[in-house]
């Protein structure tokens, strides 16, 4: 008989044993580059009432408690710590099931140790999950170095432009003011967009700068357009095939944006800085044929001037 005495104590031990509640074993998660909100999990594996108004279950950061489900309250209640505002239960319905893993926004899933405590009637277990965050950019670094060089080119391509113009050929001062705003435009743009694309993560603020630093390089096209109207009275097809291959480079890159800016990773890339690329090439054939075109009409007068005003010119030149 003690035998089976003895055999009831036994049972008993392990009885006790399994007043404590177990988990499934995840003790580290990652969050990589591409995650707007984070899912820490904290799995029980053995709840006996799979009861949600039975449970209670706290989650603590580095030992302090931010965020607090209470399942007995009528109505049922929790609590969060005001830098924790996105915190919330994964999944509410499946809590009877065991799951108490938390959501948290991107923003405030600070790196660090988090731990899980459940509690079902009398029994109870906790975990510690620690989350790590890769620092990663949206893009490749390389596919933001190509993207910044592109750009900055654009830019400086543009203003070398319209320097030569400026000085070589006639524009009235309405029109200079407007090429140096849209130029401002453009470059400014250029400038918050590349500030906020490079930071890790893919937030909307990258998604931002990506958008200022490629929809924007649409007013490079008509202003490609009013440089080489400024210097040919009637624009050759050689310069009206460079505003075309411009506008075509534009749309390569909106394209590559389009199917890139929702994307995580952003797969087109390649595709956007080709488009850049164009609108870059064009930029520097037009340069070199503005400035080639230019010192051909040096020693002679401005085509336009040749037109509109022969003898003024002639006696400018006299004078000089
Ligand atoms: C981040 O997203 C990946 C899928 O892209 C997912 O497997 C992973 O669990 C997420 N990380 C966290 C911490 O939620
Ligand atoms: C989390 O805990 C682990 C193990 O105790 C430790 O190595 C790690 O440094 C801690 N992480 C943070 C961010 O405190």
């Amino acid at each position: 008989m003690w035998v089976l005495r003895v055999w009831w104590v036994l049972l008993g031990t392990l009885g006790a044993g399994s007043a404590q509640l177990l988990f499934e074993n995840i003790t580290s998660v990652l969050i990589n580059k591409c995650n707007s909100s984070v899912i820490i999990p904290c799995l029980v594996t053995n709840l006996q009432k799979n009861d949600t108004r039975r449970m209670f279950i706290k989650w603590k950061l580095g030992g302090s408690g931010f965020f607090v489900f209470e399942g007995h309250a009528r109505p049922m209640k929790t609590h969060k710590n005001s830098t924790f505002q996105s915190a919330e239960l994964e999944c509410l319905p499946k809590l009877s099931s065991g799951i108490a893993s938390l959501r948290l926004s991107r923003e405030e899933a600070i790196p660090g140790n988090y731990t899980c405590e459940v509690a079902e009637s009398n029994r109870e277990g906790v975990i510690t999950v620690e989350l790590k965050k890769t620092v990663e950019s949206w893009f490749e670094p390389v596919e933001n170095v190509l993207i910044i060089i592109t750009m900055v080119l654009a830019t400086i391509f543009y203003w070398t432009q319209l320097g030569v113009v400026a000085t070589k050929y006639d524009i009235s001062l309405l029109k200079k003011i407007s090429l140096i705003i849209a130029g401002l435009i453009v470059t400014v743009a250029a400038v918050i967009g590349c500030i906020l694309l490079v930071p890790d993560g893919f937030a909307t603020s990258n998604q931002i700068g990506l958008g200022l630093i490629v929809l924007p390089a649409i007013i490079l096209v008509p202003l490609l357009y009013i440089l080489l109207d400024s210097v040919f009275e009637k624009p050759p097809c050689f310069a009206v095939t460079l505003l075309l291959l411009k506008a075509l480079g534009y749309v390569i890159a909106v394209t590559g944006f389009a199917m890139s800016v929702s994307a995580c990773p952003p797969l087109q890339a390649p595709v956007m800085v080709a488009g850049l690329a164009i609108i870059d090439l064009v930029a520097v054939i037009a340069l070199v044929y503005v400035i080639i075109i230019g010192s051909n009409f040096k020693d002679r007068q401005p085509p336009r001037k040749a037109v509109e005003e022969p003898l003024n010119d002639a006696k400018g030149v006299m004078l000089e």
